[in-house]
């Protein structure tokens, strides 16, 4: 479901704003310092409970604002409201849905499902592997109904066992029962991520082979403990190894995404261009493997789209984005560069992100005919 209605207050250098998005296309154009990229932010700390820019949300807080409100609305019958609030001097962060409080950020997660594109994306391949198990996590989570279960109980007898060997309880009663536990919930969190994997791959050599034929890029989930032993054997022989470093060494917290161009990590052989059209398949593929297998739609944030691509990927990419029937909000400083994308039959609205002197930003809507914005 696309979100038909978004109001920002507190939002850095945003105007309140009151913003009725198109269902499809986006595009949000403005100079630099504007107020783009808070605009995405906004949305995404809507999604994800925070931010792509800083981990910390009062940062995020407009410098003269007490606290940061931000609602969206999903399109439907009957329409679902939900919202995040932090106030200036409290550390945690409200959270409605539908009426009610939630105290767990994953029903916002599932209630927006997202996904960011921007200049920092290339990291997903060059950056440590916990962005590739969220990346891969995320699809798991949205596919798979019982993901967050496991993946809690795989957590909590992880937390227990570091918990017993940190305080040199190695010969304590329970540490057994909680490699136990950690083995048979690890065994099913790697179940789940291998069956999604599977689903995956083919969705993804297809995104990418339309984007940029790389015939020797091949991803590779690898669970996280040796392939040759089974991990309660693992974990029982590891408990001095483990209680030295101070923390569990192998098990599903380890997973990760090998992406390897022939026989080396595709990072040392592929140009920065390159690994951004990698990245952007990929990102594809999940929104694409999403619909597929749930019917769901998921909200496409992309952040300076012509910095991220040349304009014959860029076709290629909106051409995907426009087969799909997800919602897309796209910024960029050149609005001719954004403009010529679409097909005519394809839904695009226009807005404007004007900066006054003051520094504020302020979101008005264009009219997509003559580009100019319109009398409202
Ligand atoms: N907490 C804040 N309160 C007020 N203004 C802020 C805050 N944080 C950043 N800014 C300002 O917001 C402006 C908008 O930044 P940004 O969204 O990155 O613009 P754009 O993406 O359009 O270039 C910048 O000028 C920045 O200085
Ligand atoms: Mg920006």
């Amino acid at each position: 479901m696309p979100l038909d209605r978004l109001t920002f207050q507190g939002l850095r250098n945003l105007q309140a704003l009151d913003f009725r998005p198109g269902p499809r296309i986006n595009l949000l154009t403005g100079a630099n310092g504007s107020g783009k990229t808070s605009l995405l932010e906004g949305i995404y700390i809507l999604g994800m409970g925070r931010s792509f820019r800083t981990r910390q949300l009062r940062h995020v807080i407009a410098h003269d604002a007490e606290a940061l409100m931000l609602h969206g609305r999903l399109a439907g019958d009957p329409p679902v409201p939900f919202g995040v609030r932090r106030h200036r001097d409290a550390p945690e962060l409200e959270m409605r849905l539908a009426g009610e409080r939630i105290a767990r950020i994953s029903r916002l997660v599932e209630t927006l499902p997202l996904q960011l594109i921007n200049p920092d994306a290339f990291r997903l391949l060059e950056g440590p592997p916990a962005g590739r198990r969220e990346f891969l996590d995320w699809g798991v989570f949205h596919v798979k109904h019982d993901f967050l279960d496991v993946w809690q109980r795989a957590r909590r007898a992880l937390k227990h066992r570091n918990a017993l060997l940190r305080h040199g309880r190695m010969h304590d009663g329970s540490l057994p029962a909680w490699e136990q536990e950690l083995v048979h919930w690890s065994e099913r969190l790697d179940g789940l991520r291998r069956a999604w994997m599977e689903a995956f791959l083919p969705v993804f050599e297809e995104t990418l082979t339309g984007l940029l034929p790389l015939p020797e890029l091949r991803l590779r989930y690898s669970r996280g403990w040796d392939r040759r032993r089974e991990l309660a054997e693992i974990l029982r022989q590891g408990r001095e190894s483990d209680r030295q470093m101070g923390f569990t060494q192998q098990g599903p917290q380890r997973a990760d995404l090998g992406i390897r161009f022939g026989r080396r990590p595709a990072v040392e052989v592929l140009s920065r261009g390159q690994q951004k059209l990698v990245v952007s398949a990929l990102k594809l593929a999940q929104g694409r493997l999403l619909e597929a297998s749930t019917g769901r739609t998921c909200v496409y944030l992309i952040d300076d789209l012509p910095a991220e691509l040349d304009s014959e990927h860029r076709r290629v990419f909106c051409d995907w984005l426009e087969r799909m029937h997800c919602q897309v909000f796209i910024t960029s400083v050149d609005h001719d560069a954004l403009v010529d994308l679409w097909q005519a039959e394809t839904p695009v609205a226009m807005f404007h992100v004007k900066r006054s002197n003051s520094g504020e930003g302020q979101l008005l809507p264009l009219d997509r005919q003559t580009s100019r914005r319109s009398s409202q």
